[in-house]
């Protein structure tokens, strides 16, 4: 057998035991065999890594990260990870980087996208589904053979302001099929963009494995007139300095600084601040994959029409009832549409739209709202709060972005909170007094039908492995948990990631693909909790605005639009 035969067989062996431990031996086993799958991917025995050009890509890193530093997570819990790690891991080239020229890689102007007859070609009825089928070319016009490439779809009927978010389905050779619901009547429109080649992702995975530190994190200590400042991170390599253990008491969640050179104990650091960006973090060849109005967030053009009539549904009455029964066997249905862009979910709650701030004070009327999280979070406070012209805002003199911010109106016996998230925060100087864990905060809530609990908590985590998200969101779920056990009837609202600008500069630190990434691990950590997900995701993807991190006021209306229905299902008289 050749050397490359008994690498594969190496791997295919381990692979195929880890699978039957996991079927039948302990969580002790399937720790241990999943660390021998490492083993074999990421040491070089008998020199077998060189060949690894040949072969499939390397299963993505399993090792939990900064694993020396943390807690060691259950048997249950590690199994979780597993699973998360598997159901988003991505296809990339079957070469390596440096072997692919550039004009071999994914090209949106070459590419194209046809729109599939409707079986029988007949015509399209509400209730249907489109499918777009989507073929991926290079720069010289050749169709890909292998998958990887992120893109995104939406339908939309911009006279009637509706859209819906697609479906991406990766055949892995080159060719996608998006599918699209077909939810109301008249001319639809599809359009499919690709966000980043493979090849690009390749480089993203990368920068996310090896390459932590791609926000620089800073604390200044601080003695009567001695102070330092040194870098700080979720991990650091301790070989180097020794290091300050700031891991949170009671969540487990890992920081540490650099202790200071000067006699500064570690008790002495006074604050938290983000200390800037690297920038050594692409090669020449890999910022060729980053180029705006190239190939990143670029258009694919359709061949043929871009559109269809959609009829009205012809088995049952006609309208926007029948979106209700849309569904497909195995398929995330979408969460919901704009029409007049307005979000209609597709849960069971009936979305009003509330344009009256005495509408909106009547539903918070004797609320408790607590929101923690990062900017993304931030905004409906902001909304709220100048919306509403009884909520007054106490000052509490902290720093503009980063809060905490508390508004009140006494009359309606409302408040409002909002908290930023616990490090990786990225922020200008924040006490550290002000740096709290979201579980740690959730389990000072009493609850109950007063109070509104909203998260968002993605954005900064970009920069990170998954795993350290899984174990952040994880932590907080618990505590979701444990609040809503002592008091089942509280609203709490988990915000979903929404999609951004992109540029090359930013994709290595806040690509979209990042954030896809951490917002599938948290639907799925949150899928069995009783939560109201609202899908910022979708919200943004199928608007027609610009892609921003903090998404403009169209969308944020409607999001607040959503969360007030949800506590107000009943119709809200004036
Ligand atoms: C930091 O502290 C945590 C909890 O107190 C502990 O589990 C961890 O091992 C410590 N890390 C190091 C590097 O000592
Ligand atoms: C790619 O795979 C899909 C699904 O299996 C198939 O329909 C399509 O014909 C394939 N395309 C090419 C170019 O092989
Ligand atoms: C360091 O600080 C401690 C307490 O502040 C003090 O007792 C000690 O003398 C200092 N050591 C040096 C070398 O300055």
């Amino acid at each position: 057998m050749s050397l490359k035969g008994t690498g594969t067989m190496l791997k295919w062996l381990s692979k195929y035991a880890c699978i039957f431990y996991l079927l039948t031996l302990s969580g002790l086993t399937f720790l241990f065999c999943n660390m021998n799958i490492l083993e074999w991917n990421y040491n070089c025995p008998l020199g077998l890594c060189n060949i690894q050009s040949e072969d499939p890509p390397p299963l993505e890193r399993k090792q939990t990260f900064c694993s020396h530093l943390d807690k060691e997570p259950s048997a249950e819990e590690a199994l979780e990870e597993l699973d998360l790690l598997e159901s988003n891991s991505w296809p990339g080239p079957p070469h390596q980087l440096t072997s692919i020229p550039i004009e071999k890689t994914s090209d949106p102007a070459h590419s194209l996208f046809v729109i599939l007859p409707a079986e029988g070609g007949r015509m399209r009825q509400v209730g249907d589904q489109l499918e777009a089928r989507v073929i991926i070319n290079d720069f010289k016009g050749n169709p890909k053979s292998y998958g990887g490439d992120f893109l995104l779809a939406r339908l939309h009927s911009p006279q009637l302001g509706a859209a819906i978010a697609g479906q991406v389905l990766d055949h892995k050779n080159g060719s996608y099929s998006a599918f699209f619901p077909l939810l109301w009547e008249g001319p639809v429109q599809a359009e499919v963009t690709l966000v980043h080649p493979s090849e690009a992702i390749s480089v993203l995975r990368r920068l996310r494995e090896e390459r932590p530190d791609r926000v620089l994190y800073g604390s200044m200590f601080r003695s009567g007139l001695i102070s330092e400042t040194t870098m700080c991170n979720l991990c650091l390599p301790t070989s180097e300095q020794p290091v300050c253990n700031y891991t949170d008491i009671l969540t487990g969640d890992p920081w540490y600084c650099y202790k200071p050179k000067q006699n500064l104990s570690c008790d002495k650091r006074i604050n938290h601040f983000r200390a800037g960006y690297q920038n050594d973090l692409l090669t020449h060849q890999e910022t060729i994959l980053f180029q705006s109005a190239v190939n990143i967030k670029v258009r694919i053009h359709a061949t043929g029409s871009d559109s269809v009539t959609v009829l009205p549904n012809d088995k049952d009455k006609p309208g926007a009832e029948d979106i209700f029964v849309w569904s497909r066997p195995g398929w995330t249905t979408p969460s919901g549409y704009y029409y007049q862009w307005l979000w209609r979910g597709l849960g069971d709650v009936l979305i009003r739209e509330y344009n009256d701030p005495a509408a909106i004070t009547q539903c918070l009327k004797g609320k408790m709202v607590y929101m923690y999280g990062d900017s993304t979070v931030r905004q409906y406070y902001e909304f709220l709060t100048r919306f509403l012209p009884e909520l007054k805002e106490f000052n509490l003199k902290t720093p503009a972005r980063a809060g905490p911010f508390m508004a009140v109106d006494i009359g309606n016996n409302i408040m409002l909170k909002y908290r930023s998230h616990g490090p990786p925060i990225s922020y200008i100087p924040l006490s550290i007094i002000q740096l709290h864990y979201i579980a740690n905060e959730l389990d000072g809530l009493v609850g109950g039908s007063d109070t509104v609990v909203i998260i968002s908590i993605w954005a900064h985590f970009t920069t990170f492995p998954l795993e350290v998200y899984i174990r952040r969101i994880r932590h907080i779920r618990r505590a979701v948990v444990r609040l809503l056990d002592r008091a089942p009837e509280t609203l709490v609202v988990i915000r979903s990631a929404n999609l951004r600008g992109q540029s090359l500069k930013e994709c290595p630190i806040v690509s979209d693909w990042f954030a896809m990434q951490l917002d599938r691990v948290l639907r799925a950590m949150f899928k069995d909790v009783k939560v109201l997900l609202l899908d910022a995701w979708e919200m943004t993807l199928a608007h027609h605005l610009p892609h921003n991190i903090h998404p403009p006021h169209p969308i944020i209306k409607n999001m607040i639009n959503t969360i007030l229905s949800h506590l107000c299902p009943e119709v809200v008289q004036n």
